[in-house]
Parts: C-alpha cells; sequence; structure tokens
C-alpha cells in the first residue's frame, strides 16, 4: 500500500523549470544506474486517466528537478498534446521515413518536459531495414544520458501495440477507478502481463477514487485477486482524488498541476511524483536498460 509517510508532506511547489545538475546527482539515481527510467502507463478499460496522469506527472517530476520525456503513444483523439495545448507539426514517422532528425520532433513542453508525438512511429520500427533501424535506437540512445524518466502513454487495452510498449518498457503503471468494470479490465490486462513474464511488479495507481477509503479498498481488490491467481506483484503506488479542476484544466487545454497546483488532484500526483523519485525501481529485464533496451526490445516485439 501507498507510503503513508508521504501522505503528510506538503506538495513541492511548481517553480521549477529544466534542471541541468549533472546525471549521477539527480535524486533517487546513482551511479550505477545509468540509464533512463522507461514507465509505460496503461490500463483495461479506456477513459480512466492515463493521459491526465501522464501529462501532470510528467510536468511534477520536471518541476521537481527530474529530466523528462514524455512520449505519446497513444493515437487516439484526447490525447497528451491536446491537454498540453501544443499542436504537433511533427511525430516519430517523420524521423524514420522523412529528413527530420530527433531535435526536430522534440517539442518543448512546460516545465522543461521533452514531448515527443509517436504518430504511428514506434510501431514502424520493425519494418526499418535493421541499419536504419540501428541508426534511429543509437539516435535515440541520446535520450538515456540526457533524461531521468521517460513516460509513455500507451493508450488502453490489450492489443498488440500496448503490450508491445508496455512488455518493451523498463517499469508499468496500471490506471484503474473503483468502477467495476475498469477493475475487470485492469485484472485482465495484469493476467496478459504476468505471461509474458518482463515485470516482476506492476505499479497500480487509482483514479478518481472518492476518497482515501474507496481508494484503498479498490487497491486491495486488485492486490488479492492478483495474489491469489497471478505470478506477478502489484505495488500500489498513489491514488488521485476525483476532482472538478482536472475537468476544468482539461477544457481550459491547461495541464491541472499547473492550473491548479495546489488542487487535491495536484497534490496526489505531487505524492506519486515523489514515490517515483525516492522509491526503488523494479525491473526484471536484464540487460540494455533505458530507452536503448526499450527501444530494442520494442523492435523486437513487433518483428
Ligand atoms: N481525478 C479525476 N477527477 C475528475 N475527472 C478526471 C480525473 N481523472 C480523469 N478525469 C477525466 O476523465 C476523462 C478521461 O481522462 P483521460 O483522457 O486522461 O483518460 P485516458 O485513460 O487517457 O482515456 P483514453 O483511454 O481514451 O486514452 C477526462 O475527461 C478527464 O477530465
Ligand atoms: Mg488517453
Amino acid at each position: 500500500m501507498w507510503n503513508k509517510a508521504s501522505r503528510s508532506a506538503r506538495p513541492p511547489r511548481i517553480i521549477g523549470t529544466y534542471s541541468d545538475r549533472s546525471y549521477a546527482a539527480q535524486p533517487g539515481r546513482d551511479a550505477e544506474t545509468p540509464a533512463a527510467r522507461v514507465i509505460a502507463v496503461s490500463s483495461g478499460k479506456g477513459g480512466v486517466g492515463k493521459t491526465s496522469l501522464v501529462v501532470n506527472l510528467s510536468i511534477t517530476l520536471a518541476a521537481m528537478g527530474q529530466r523528462v520525456v514524455l512520449f505519446d503513444a497513444d493515437l487516439g483523439l484526447a490525447n497528451a498534446e491536446v491537454l498540453m495545448g501544443i499542436t504537433p507539426h511533427r511525430t516519430l514517422f517523420d524521423c524514420l521515413y522523412g529528413d527530420k532528425d530527433l531535435e526536430d520532433i522534440i517539442i518543448p513542453g512546460p516545465y522543461g518536459v521533452r514531448l515527443i508525438s509517436g504518430g504511428s512511429g514506434f510501431l514502424e520500427l520493425a519494418n526499418l531495414d535493421s541499419a536504419r533501424r540501428q541508426q534511429i535506437i543509437e539516435s535515440l540512445s541520446y535520450f538515456d544520458r540526457e533524461t531521468d524518466f521517460l513516460i509513455i502513454d500507451t493508450g488502453a487495452g490489450i492489443s498488440k501495440n500496448v503490450l508491445g510498449f508496455v512488455a518493451a518498457a523498463g517499469e508499468v503503471i496500471v490506471v484503474v477507478t473503483p468502477e467495476p468494470t475498469s477493475l475487470t479490465d485492469a485484472y485482465s490486462l495484469i493476467k496478459v502481463l504476468a505471461m509474458f513474464k518482463v515485470h516482476p511488479e506492476v505499479m497500480l495507481v487509482v483514479n478518481r477514487a472518492g476518497d482515501e477509503r474507496e481508494a484503498v479498498r479498490t487497491a486491495q481488490k486488485i492486490e488479492k485477486v492478483v495474489g491469489q491467481f497471478l505470478q506477478i506483484r502489484v505495488n500500489s503506488i498513489g491514488w488521485i482524488i476525483e476532482d472538478k479542476t482536472v475537468g476544468r484544466a482539461v477544457r481550459d487545454q491547461e495541464p491541472f498541476s499547473m492550473f491548479s497546483p495546489h488542487s487535491p488532484a495536484s497534490q496526489s500526483i505531487s505524492r506519486i511524483a515523489r514515490y517515483l523519485v525516492t522509491g526503488q525501481r523494479q525491473s526484471w529485464v536484464p540487460s540494455a536498460p533505458g530507452v536503448r533496451g526499450f527501444v530494442q526490445r520494442l523492435a523486437r516485439l513487433f518483428n
């Protein structure tokens, strides 16, 4: 269950800008952790708040001094760009098939978050010839030196695409709401992830909980049934309260962590961000961690 000690702590103020502290000096990171943490955010059921979480978590981590790349791999409509009020002109697809370099497709977002719009780019990796693919992997490994977190919005469901991103990432967050259908769909997703045997655990975030009791009850239901039937751990890393600010911020196309940094939802996100920075990373992925490993695994999976 989530860390009770951190619950009463004040959320970090959203004041920081892009930090250029040395890589090894980043909190929660040591010299033996050379690669970026690649975290896929997914859900069984759609519309549970993945994009909200990805956008606001990225911004909050960046405001805490972390170097963050947000990779939007969801081809849906209400995507991260929309929530941030950004219109991307180029996607990874232009980088693979056009004459664009990686730098040309990175969109600067709030607090130094760098946004990459995937388009169908990553899925095309498998179709590239091996020399070109290696070239792309090399250029993406730039992020391993320059990034603390690569956070991926994968979209919902158990499609090959979603599962590919989740399996290739070093860590995974599954978002769930207290609704029964969201719980059963989350269980189905976790079941498939357990079959992949890539991740020793999934991190769970309960979104849209009315209060902490409801969040705890929801997390416990998943923990219990997964514990009974599946060979994978559930690590409940936090919950986000149902908050009207979220909808208002969406309408204004401004992330709620900026629109209203002291709102209950923003404070929920801050607690999750703090856990990610100070908590331990978990991965069974044996070699080639970070962005480079992620891309290599992804290319293999889609081949
Ligand atoms: N904590 C919250 N409180 C209130 N409303 C919320 C909360 N989280 C998300 N929402 C609302 O739920 C809706 C869906 O959120 P979001 O687009 O982030 O979900 P999603 O999981 O990314 O959806 P999709 O599967 O379609 O990509 C949005 O209208 C958002 O405003
Ligand atoms: Mg979404």
